[in-house]
């Protein structure tokens, strides 16, 4: 695939980098783009707008309150007008402007208005991609869905440091720009999935609740993988303090009854992912008023009654979704119970999990664990919950694509 037909809209921020802007624009106009150059006022240092408009043949956008322009176009109109926005190089301060929603020039304007795909290609001094400033601005930015290609190992033009912080090469900026429009081929186009996440609140009475240690964080990679490979994903999740991933719908629940009605209005479904840790049991009947502690009394007993299974619910529905996945946090004879687990809830693949409290599952940001299924079981090694669900959305699709 090549580039015909495309705008890319390509903001060019301060840095020596700047430099190859010149030799990128070339190469994606060669591969039939149409490229419309924004500078900041310090990208301006390094390379001049005559070069970039004589390249790019057209005009070079550069004033955020500029009479000519706002009556050519308009920042909003640059900022939708394209099929993506690119920022070559983008340094360590445009990316801290993106990631707190700055809007204090034309660049930072446009990144905040746009609703088109963004690709960043970051350069800047080792030391600087390193800081934990940066480090938590790349976060950020990819939680919001921007993608980045690079930063690349390295010299440094400006010193003879080494390390991480080298602008990709143009060519690989248009491959990755090219890869972007690659939408077409995702595995999980058209195909919608539902996934839950993170611990319910059950309420005890108006401000206490029976709860759990879980995070969200491997349900949430989840369905942002399902997404990445072209899903329409719904993400029903309990009370947790991570971010929604971007490019899902998420509908927020408390309680296990909530969260069954969520799923159910989303059935039909191609896919159903229940990485939830649903409370088993809920207060029989929670206090409409604080329940009050009585001097020399003994506490009142909290009757606990059965939640609804959501997993087995969706495994025997009526409109069951073709695929349907299943976890098993356990603490002991992990296989033993996820193969039974397989077959009481319906489910086609259980991905079982040793939550003890020595290994740090639960809550934390690593994950090892067994995929059960009519095939046998497949044991994974150590892996972040974002290489898991990685994993796993691969998985689901190839699972998908033989059913
Ligand atoms: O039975 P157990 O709680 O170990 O099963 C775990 C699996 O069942 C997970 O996929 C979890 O999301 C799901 N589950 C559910 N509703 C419940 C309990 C568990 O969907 N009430």
């Amino acid at each position: 695939m090549d580039l015909s037909g495309k705008r890319i809209l390509l903001i060019i921020s301060g840095g020596i980098a700047a430099y190859k802007s010149l030799d990128l624009i070339r190469r994606l106009r060669e591969r039939g783009a149409e490229v419309r150059p924004v500078m900041t006022k310090a990208a301006q240092e390094f390379v001049t707008p005559l070069a970039v408009g004589a390249l790019s043949s057209g005009h070079v956008y550069t004033e955020l309150f500029s009479r000519e322009d706002e009556q050519d176009v308009g920042h909003i109109r640059l900022a939708r007008d394209c099929d993506l926005v690119l920022v070559a190089p983008a340094t360590a301060n445009l990316m801290a402007r993106m990631a707190h929603g700055l809007a204090d020039d034309l660049a930072s304007t446009i990144l905040l208005a746009t609703d088109r795909p963004v690709l960043i290609a970051p350069a800047m001094n080792p030391k600087m991609w390193e800081a934990a400033a940066t480090r938590r601005n790349v976060e950020t930015l990819k939680a919001d869905g921007i993608s980045f290609i690079g930063p690349m190992a390295g010299e440094m033009a400006e010193s003879n440091e080494a390390g991480l912080g080298r602008m990709a090469e143009p060519l690989q900026i248009v491959d990755a720009a090219i890869r972007m429009f690659d939408g077409g081929a995702k595995p999980l186009s058209g195909r919608k999935a539902i996934v839950t996440s993170g611990p319910t609140h059950e309420p005890i009475d108006p401000v206490r609740y029976i709860a759990n240690r879980s995070s969200g964080r491997q349900g949430h990679a989840i369905a942002a993988a399902l997404a990445k490979l072209g899903a329409d994903v719904t993400l029903v999740s309990g009370p947790v303090t991570i971010p929604a991933p971007a490019g899902v719908t998420i509908l927020h629940v408390e309680t296990a009854s909530e969260m069954l009605d969520a799923v159910e209005t989303r059935l039909p479904a191609d896919i159903a992912v229940m990485v939830a840790a649903v409370a088993d049991w809920r207060v029989a009947t929670s206090a409409d008023q604080k329940i009050k502690k009585q001097p020399g009394e003994a506490p009142a007993p909290l009757l606990l009654t059965e939640n609804p299974d959501i997993l087995k619910t969706v495994g025997h529905h009526a409109k069951r979704p073709k695929l349907v996945v299943g976890f098993a946090a356990e603490t002991q004879n992990i296989e033993a119970n996820g193969r039974s687990k397989l077959e009481r809830k319906g489910a086609d693949m259980i991905v079982a999990n040793d939550v003890s409290p020595q290994t740090g599952v639960m809550g934390g940001t690593r994950n090892r664990v067994k995929i059960i299924s009519a095939d046998g079981v497949d044991a994974w090694p150590d892996l972040g919950k974002d290489e898991v669900a990685e994993r796993l959305a691969a998985l689901i699709a190839e699972r998908l694509a033989s059913k």
